[in-house]
């Protein structure tokens, strides 16, 4: 297992290129179940979970080519509608391929996520729409199993969950009617999928607002589309470049993606300026204490939180973080604390008082966005290193992390265990 190795206490300077979003790849790559000829997509990230992803679609009997970050999908042959409970406890995002398969073949069995490091994570909401359209579903040896001809729906989502919007995005495309999506996501990612569906012949409006109107189509056909780029990638390196005190430019990034984020570094005394597809923040002097509630799509977005909470460690006065989207997601605030942050959690909110400073230590990275937090605070650290294991959870979202925060000027690299 790889380690990072971080010496920090070095501003960020420069520009970085942000890379396909993850999250919307994800999805994209699940929507060509749908089609009947194959479908090109560009800018796919080279990540772990794309891997993940590619595996799966594999063994269900799609044809997948991917080289450098160009993937074509070629679902003709397509036949074996089941996701197996060791891929999708991998990577939660592998239960989106149950909506297409279902709209596909009529027929799907997808393992149950299981329980998950970042709070509970049902997909009750994904089950009830697909029901709404007419699956019959039961549970079975922790398998969902889903069949039947999907009609259109007039739905309202619990809580605009954006894997249960995809999944049902994705079913409704290929409905007999019309579906309404109530209380919808409204994140970026829904509506990249909602340009390639229709691309692909699909008839989706509302995709970006809370509601979503599909008119159900026989058939779809195959599409070419370019991932949007990754606004959490995009968000992490732009804190790392305002928590070392540095002057950081993302290059393929749409600052509309980010709008709560960005106020927030604004509200911190970050300087932060956008201009066409790049956002730049520097600090000006020092940073200031702020209050952070993570919300659905425009709110704060709380794959952002952990990275934020990390710059928050050493900003002027106390910072309260209220996380409202994921419950148990401050898995980052202990290994912070051994590097001398002060917080406190009290329930769903994160006390944060400023120190003077952040000191190296040997830490371990537990889910994504919290390895995220601590190579931030790694980066923050001006007495000491800091050691970063079980890497992998970081290569799961961000491409060759150490390579590109190098070439912004950290002391950072990878070494074998
Ligand atoms: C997606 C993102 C993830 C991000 C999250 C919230 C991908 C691959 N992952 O995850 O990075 O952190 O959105 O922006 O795109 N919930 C239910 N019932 C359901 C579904 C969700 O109660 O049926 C709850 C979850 O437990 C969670 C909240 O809703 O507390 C948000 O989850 P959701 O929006 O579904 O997140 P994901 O789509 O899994």
């Amino acid at each position: 297992m790889d380690k990072i190795l971080i010496r920090g206490g070095k501003p960020l300077k420069g520009c970085v290129h942000v890379r396909g979003a993850k999250n919307a790849a994800l999805p994209l790559m699940a929507a060509t179940i749908l089609a009947e000829k194959p479908c090109v997509l560009h800018n796919v990230p080279c990540l772990h979970d794309i891997f993940s992803m590619d595996k799966l679609l594999s063994h269900m009997g799609m044809k997948i080519d991917f080289t450098g970050r160009c993937m074509t999908l070629d679902p003709s042959a397509l036949s074996n509608p089941e996701a197996p409970y060791d891929q999708v406890r991998k990577m939660r995002a592998s239960f989106f391929v149950l909506g297409a398969l279902l709209a596909r073949h009529r027929r799907a069995r997808v393992s149950l996520p299981g329980g998950c490091a970042i709070g509970a994570r049902p997909v009750d909401i994904h089950l009830k729409g697909l029901e709404a359209m007419g699956a019959e579903i039961r549970i079975e040896d922790g398998y969902v199993v889903a069949e039947g001809a999907l009609h259109g729906a007039n739905f309202t989502q619990d809580f605009p969950s954006v894997g249960a919007t995809e999944n049902l995005l994705m079913a409704a495309c290929l409905a007999d009617g019309v579906t309404r999506l109530h209380n919808a996501a409204r994140e970026p990612e829904i509506e990249d999928l909602a340009r390639f569906l229709n691309a692909m012949g699909a008839q989706i409006s509302g995709a970006g607002t809370d509601l979503i109107t599909v008119v159900g189509v026989d058939r779809l056909g195959g599409a070419e589309h370019v991932v949007m780029p990754d606004r959490i990638e995009a968000g992490t390196f732009l804190a790392a470049g305002v928590a070392t005190h540095g002057d950081v430019t993302v290059l393929n990034a749409h600052a509309d993606h980010l709008p709560a984020f960005l106020d927030k570094l604004r509200e911190a005394g970050a300087v932060v300026e956008t201009k066409g597809d790049s956002i730049r923040a520097a600090a000006r002097d020092g940073i200031d204490a702020v209050e952070v509630t993570t919300r659905p799509f425009p709110g704060f977005a709380t794959d952002l939180q952990a990275q934020m909470m990390a710059l928050l460690t050493c900003a002027r006065g106390v910072s309260l973080i209220k996380e409202t989207v994921f419950e148990n997601r401050f898995m980052q605030a202990a290994e912070l604390i051994r590097m001398g942050a002060d917080i406190t959690l009290e329930g769903n909110t994160a006390i944060v008082r400023g120190v003077e400073r952040l000191s190296g230590a040997p830490v371990m990275a537990s889910d994504l966005r919290a390895s995220a937090a601590l190579v931030i605070a790694g980066l923050m650290a001006d007495k000491g290193a800091t050691a970063i294991s079980r890497v992998y959870h970081i290569d799961r979202g961000y491409e060759r992390i150490e390579e590109r925060l190098a070439a912004l000027g950290a002391d950072i690299e990878r070494v074998r265990e």
